[in-house]
């Protein structure tokens, strides 16, 4: 079979914008910058502490005192946001430690502030790394108790934005937890500060690492009263929405790549940013993968970063952050290099 003649195509030729880095880099829809990365950090109590993560190489739980080092590195990197986690020293049935003022993360947010007012503090609001039995609130006869929760979601928040906190973001799933959360934080005077909520978030297997992370794992029984069922996607069209009817100023979907659908829909029905959180399971099974050469890391974790951005996230919360930011940096640099090397004429 000859191909057609030159002068009259019978067919289209995708292949013409392919064919240099130049042009592929020209027409590319979507791009991945530091900007959209928001890194996780896990605090926890006592001093002198960078405790690794077994299930999350590279992923550190550190002490107050080790926040000064790690801004500095964040800022090394270019990224301007994280999201914290706390481990209390004690927990009880009333996860008091959440609400305390001088809680870990209360504490948290005010070192980070001390040495860097700029770097955007976002703090995780809820109550499982803090209660004796490791669920997200009050248990009332084995079960997590809805409105009984909210009063101390509602206090956890306003003791975060005291401390300074940029923006809170509730990750619980309780019914009407942004509306009793607005309602405490503009009562306190908070009005400012906004409500990033974990809207649509799905009861996954790929927050198991998370879970040995900020030592959260339920002593018994499973999130899923609470949290959504997989096979669910109107459902979370609903819970965004209804969050944003309640206050909330933006929205997340999460785990991140299993629900590329989701968020796609999300993205589509409303106007307010779509953070997608790249979970630990998701980081956890490219790391295990890439710590024993099966994958290449660097390429898999950008095309799966720009995929999840592709799919309409404005933003995502990542461990990989600081390793995809360097590798960003790191092919602006070659880019930079070749241009240099091959100068016109
Ligand atoms: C709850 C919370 C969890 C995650 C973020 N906030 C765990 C859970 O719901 O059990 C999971 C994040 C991850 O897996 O990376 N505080």
């Amino acid at each position: 079979m000859t191909a057609p003649e030159a002068s009259e195509p019978s067919f289209r030729r995708f292949r013409r914008l392919r064919r240099t880095a130049g042009l592929r880099r020209l027409v590319r829809e979507t791009r991945l910058a530091v900007d959209d990365f928001i890194y996780p950090l896990f605090v926890t109590y006592g001093r002198g502490v960078r405790r690794a993560v077994p299930s999350m190489p590279g992923v550190h739980q550190l002490s107050i005192d080790q926040l000064p080092a790690e801004v500095e590195d964040l800022r090394r990197h270019g990224i301007g946001a994280v999201l914290l986690f706390g481990i209390p020293e004690t927990k009880d049935a009333w996860a008091s430690g959440a609400y305390d003022e001088h809680g870990v993360v209360q504490e948290a947010v005010r070192a980070i502030k001390a040495v860097d007012r700029e770097l955007v503090v976002i703090t995780d609001v809820c109550n499982c790394e803090y209660t004796d039995h490791g669920h997200c609130g009050v248990l009332i006869d084995g079960e997590v108790a809805n409105d009984p929760t909210l009063e101390l979601l509602a206090r956890t928040a306003v003791s975060h934005a005291a401390a300074g906190a940029d923006a809170v973001a509730p990750s619980d799933m309780m019914d009407g937890r942004v509306w009793a959360i607005r309602r405490a934080l503009d009562a306190a005077g908070f009005t400012q500060t906004p409500i990033i909520s974990y809207a649509a978030k799905y009861a996954s297997a790929f927050y198991g690492p998370f879970r040995d992370a900020a030592e959260s794992t339920p002593r018994f029984g499973d999130r899923r009263s609470h949290q959504m069922d997989p096979g669910n996607r109107r459902e979370a069209l609903a819970e965004v929405v209804t969050d944003i009817e309640e206050g909330a100023d933006a929205v997340i979907v999460k785990p991140a790549l299993p629900y590329l659908d989701v968020l796609a829909a999300v993205r589509a029905r409303v106007e307010v940013p779509v953070l997608a959180y790249h979970v630990s399971g998701e980081y956890s099974m490219v790391k295990a993968a890439a710590l024993n050469g099966w994958i290449d890391e660097r390429q898999v974790v950008l095309e799966t970063l720009t995929a999840i951005k592709r799919a309409g996230a404005t933003a995502v919360i990542t461990y990989y952050a600081k390793e995809a930011a360097q590798w960003l940096a790191d092919e602006a640099g070659a880019a930079r290099a070749a241009a240099v090397a091959t100068p016109g004429d």
